[in-house]
């Protein structure tokens, strides 16, 4: 009989060509740290840009210090299990988007995608499970923001690499922390990654 490890649980992470790899980095990082199993798809691009900006390849073993926690997919293998709505409900994965272009979030919302990220996405909102979606670009043109707005009536949340300043980070580390905690609190995964507001007096 096949042995189930059992895990905080999955996630699926899909990361694209936008800037803002380090976020998807932190990410998987924190999942697998705290016994999450993560499975990861990247983009062709996405693969390139990632690589560009955090200067590690992508690969298991450079991301996590748990490498059987991580499951790396092929974006162009629509025969994974990932891509199929009658997977069973204990080992369904919450799915987020990080960081994601305006390519891959434009075919989401138009339902047209042909890889396994965009499959990934599509399932999770017919099968209405949590699909969270990290949009990196600036300015947005009308286009994009329509998109966004489809998404989010389909179900999906918008959370835009938007960091805020309140919490008065002192390093890039901080502001990407508060970025991954945000994310982790959308796929509602209890953390503590920065000090949350209080009604702190001005
Ligand atoms: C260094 C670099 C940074 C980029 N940053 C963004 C970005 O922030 N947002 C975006 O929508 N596209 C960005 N792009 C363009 C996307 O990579 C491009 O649209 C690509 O086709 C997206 O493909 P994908 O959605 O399959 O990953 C960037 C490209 C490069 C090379």
């Amino acid at each position: 009989m096949k042995r189930i490890e059992q895990t905080a649980g999955n996630i699926t992470v899909g990361i694209t060509g936008a800037s803002g790899a380090v976020y998807a980095r932190e990410l998987i990082r924190w999942l697998a740290d705290n016994g999450y199993h993560v499975d990861a798809i990247a983009s062709e691009t996405g693969k390139r840009v990632f690589e560009y900006e955090t200067g590690i390849p992508l690969k298991s073993s450079s991301l996590t210090s748990k490498p059987h926690l991580l499951t790396l997919h092929d974006n162009d293998n629509l025969f994974s299990p990932l891509s199929s709505g009658s997977r069973r409900q204990g080992s369904v994965s919450r799915v987020v988007i990080v960081p994601c272009s305006m390519g891959t979030l434009g075919r989401i919302a138009s339902a047209s995608g042909s890889k396994l990220i965009e499959r990934v996405a599509d399932v999770a909102l017919k099968e209405r499970r949590r699909l969270v979606i990290v949009p990196r670009e600036t300015p947005f043109n009308t286009l994009h923001l329509n998109n966004m707005l489809e998404l989010s009536r389909a179900g999906a949340v918008i959370l835009p690499a938007m960091p805020g300043f309140y919490q008065k980070p002192k390093t890039l580390g901080d502001i990407v922390s508060f970025m991954v905690s945000k994310i982790l609190d959308a796929l509602d995964i209890p953390n503590d990654l920065y000090e949350r507001w209080s009604g702190k007096k001005a």
